[in-house]
């Protein structure tokens, strides 16, 4: 089966947990925009939903959809998230932000009260870090906020370069916020806990895609067919 058909499968799952009257939290990415897409059909079908996107990506698809969209500062609380991950480990602690919208997606995941992520298998890692961390970092000070990030990662253990993401037009990739984002080579993050801790200290930081704690539930698809995961 091909990828792109795993992870609407994973979508189609999440959208069973969706019930009439959900105050919802719609995230970013390939996997993300097929529950969007299926979850437009449902609409569209008379299902009554309140979301809020978590990109303009996001937010112009859910539009599109037709889906009705409200902002966190009208809603004050979600009650379900549903977003991909680019790693997940096996205490649902996740890397995201490869497509850039890490800050809007855990300010969201945060106001939910449950977050369910849904990925194809190959997300599945025992430990977190072969996918390069998203740090999102203001420009002033860039060189200053680089070399912290690196040495924060350096103290818990997980050294490695922290690059400057640029876009396809060769200036610097800018997040829907204005930021910048720094792509951490770590290769394995131990202790993520930790490193999270270190990260949100930095005053140049504005946030990073470690996401502790904040995943209740994920639903992988593969080879063997679709299973959910809970969080201990
Ligand atoms: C967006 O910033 C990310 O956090 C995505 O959720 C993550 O990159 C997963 O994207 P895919 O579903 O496209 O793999």
């Amino acid at each position: 089966m091909d990828l792109e058909a795993l992870k609407r499968q994973t979508a189609a799952r999440a959208l069973e947990m969706v019930a009439p009257g959900t105050r919802l939290g719609l995230g970013t990415g390939s996997t993300a925009r097929h529950f969007v897409e299926l979850l437009g059909a449902r609409v569209r079908a008379g299902l009554s939903v309140t979301a809020v996107p978590t990109s303009e990506t996001t937010r112009l698809q859910a539009v599109q959809e037709q889906i009705p969209l409200a902002t966190l500062d009208e809603l004050t609380a979600l009650d379900l998230t549903v977003d991909g991950a680019d790693e997940i480990a096996p205490d649902l602690t996740l890397i995201k932000g490869g497509g850039g919208a890490l800050l809007r997606e855990k300010i969201v995941a945060a106001a939910s009260t449950r977050m369910v992520v849904i990925a194809d298998e190959s997300k599945w890692v025992p430990v977190l870090g072969r996918f390069p961390l998203p740090v999102e970092v203001i420009s002033f000070g860039l060189s200053a906020t680089r070399r912290a990030v690196e040495a924060a990662a350096r103290d818990c253990g997980a050294a490695g370069p922290a690059r400057l993401r640029m876009a396809k037009d060769g200036h610097p990739f800018v997040t829907d916020g204005g930021h910048w984002l720094l792509d951490a080579a770590l290769e394995r993050i131990a202790d993520p806990e930790s490193l999270a801790i270190r990260l949100n200290a930095i005053p140049g930081v504005v946030e990073h895609g470690l996401f502790v704690g904040l995943a209740s539930t994920v639903i992988l698809a593969g080879s063997g067919g679709v299973r959910v995961v809970e969080r201990g």
